[in-house]
């Protein structure tokens, strides 16, 4: 028992890409080296060092802005040829704004994204992963619609100086959690507690920058660098309570508009805009609440234009699923909120297995589901293809990680099931993440790593786990050997 000897026939297709990921907030530490100005998580960490149950933040992390020659060979080990990874915005931009180029910031992505190639391993790189420069924050963040200016002058340094080299970008890393932890809630930095106004900001000013980026790379530099642009949106699986009661499935669905399809309806459907359901919602709850206007705000006909179709590829991150029936009140929501518009009890199933942080149970099939989803909702889909950009499990950090080689044969074993079974158009597949590095709210308490990372010594010494061993070997076959790494099998005392 326990062991599972599932086979699969199934092979990732040749033209199936594997990769890795990290992002530069999580492993680079240098906080203040070379000119980087702060982000809003340095200087949020450093006023509140208690924010993070060690009292950690991401001065050193895993030290990967000196270390990146041993990050290229871990990744070389793996045999992967992608590396999706991302520019830190202040360490480019000191002060957010672009008349101010860090030299030593342009020069660390360029030596880099260099010594990636040398190696054949093609770097896939995010614009914003969630580190806002301190600078731009005390001005609003993304509440602040100038914000929006800010955000295209960077994405045109940073074409403007990688292009060349770069050709694939990813705009946004996760707007629903960075929106909905950061500025509806307090559990991601910028913590502004804005339920159900500014998390709508963020959401709407996100978009609109995503379109910004995007049409500008598409009129200044795809004619001659030829790259492709993309966003990477999250997405939890919604799974009814009962699929066989209409109010679970509705609930089900609500929660997947509110949180998915607000970031995809407007990019990826036919018509563009919010979808119709998320309008209604917020705009009917918005006038039961006294306000004299929808707390989600109006794209004009041009920025629904300008935003539908606005990305080359579906960048999708997804961890767990939850459990979805109706609710009429919950005691721990806010009001207003996203969570509140939702109107939906979130439950997690615990006969499922948590190794780690408290929200990531660990049910496979959620994923199929979720790929179908996806793939089902938007038919822009079939001309363009879904990357999943994160997928991965955090435990406490051992290097015989047993759960971890599991959890991603079970996971690839779904993807693979949606691609063959389902005619899904997923094409890549980066693992979360490289090494064990800065887990935002949770610090360095739990670990994601395909390597673990020592964070006592001063070396922040590499060592590969066994998923590390168990990936590659799935790399270089194309197959899941589910009985690559056995877990020992537990013997009663005799
Ligand atoms: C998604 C985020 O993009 C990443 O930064 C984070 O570490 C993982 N989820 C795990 O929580």
């Amino acid at each position: 028992a326990g062991v599972d000897f599932r086979a699969s026939n199934y092979s990732f297709p040749d033209d199936f890409i594997f990769g890795v990921s990290t992002a530069a907030f999580q492993i680079e530490g240098a906080w203040n080296e070379g000119g980087k100005g702060e982000s809003m998580w340095d200087t949020y960490l450093h006023k509140n060092p208690q924010f993070t149950p060690d009292r950690s933040n991401g001065d050193v992390a895993a030290d990967s802005y000196h270390k990146y020659m041993e990050d290229i060979q871990m990744i070389q080990k793996l045999g992967v040829k992608y590396y999706r990874m991302s520019i830190s915005w202040p360490r480019l931009l000191p002060n957010g704004t672009d008349n101010n180029i860090s030299r030593e910031g342009a020069m660390y992505y360029r030596t880099l994204f260099e010594e990636l190639l040398k190696v054949n391993i093609t770097p896939i790189v995010t614009l914003f992963h969630w580190d806002m420069p301190t600078a731009l924050m005390d001005l609003g963040g993304w509440t602040n619609p100038k914000v929006m200016d800010y955000f295209e002058d960077y994405a045109r340094v940073a074409f403007n100086l990688y292009g060349d080299i770069i050709k694939t970008w990813t705009t946004l890393n996760e707007p629903h959690q960075h929106c909905y932890n950061g500025y509806g809630l307090d559990y991601f930095v910028p913590a502004l507690m804005s339920h159900g106004v500014g998390e709508y900001l963020c959401t709407h000013y996100l978009l609109l920058s995503h379109a910004r980026v995007y049409r500008m790379y598409e009129k200044e530099f795809r004619p001659y660098q030829k790259g492709k642009v993309g966003i990477t949106l999250d997405a939890f699986w919604a799974k009814p309570r009962d699929a066989n009661k209409a109010e679970d499935v509705l609930a089900a669905n609500a929660y997947l508009h509110m949180h998915l399809d607000i970031y995809a309806h407007p990019i990826f459907s036919d018509v563009g805009d919010y979808p119709t359901f998320v309008r209604e919602r917020v705009n009917n709850m918005s006038l039961e609440q006294g306000f004299s206007r929808s707390r989600l705000p109006y794209f004009t006909d041009e920025e629904i234009l300008a935003i539908k179709g606005s990305a080359d590829f579906f960048g999708l991150n997804h961890y767990t699923t939850f459990i979805m029936s109706p609710s009429s009140m919950e005691p721990k929501w806010n009001v207003p909120s996203l969570d509140h518009d939702t109107g939906v009890k979130v439950d997690q199933n615990l006969t499922w297995p948590r190794p780690g942080p408290e929200w990531l149970t660990v049910y496979p099939p959620g994923f199929r589901q979720l790929l179908n989803y996806v793939q089902d909702n938007y038919r822009m889909l079939r001309d363009i293809p879904i990357l999943i950009t994160e997928n991965g499990m955090a435990d406490l950090g051992q290097t015989e990680d047993y759960e971890r080689v599991a959890y991603f044969n079970d996971y690839l074993h779904q993807v693979l099931l949606a691609i063959h079974e389902d005619g899904v158009n997923v094409k890549g597949y980066f693992a979360w993440t490289l090494m064990d590095d800065f887990e935002w709210s949770d610090g360095y308490t739990f670990k994601f790593g395909l390597y673990k990372v020592d964070f006592d010594s001063p070396e922040k010494t590499r060592t590969p786990k066994l998923s590390a061993k168990n990936y590659a070997n799935i790399v270089r076959t194309r197959r899941i050997d589910f009985n690559y790494i056995k877990p020992p099998i537990i013997r009663p005392f005799q």
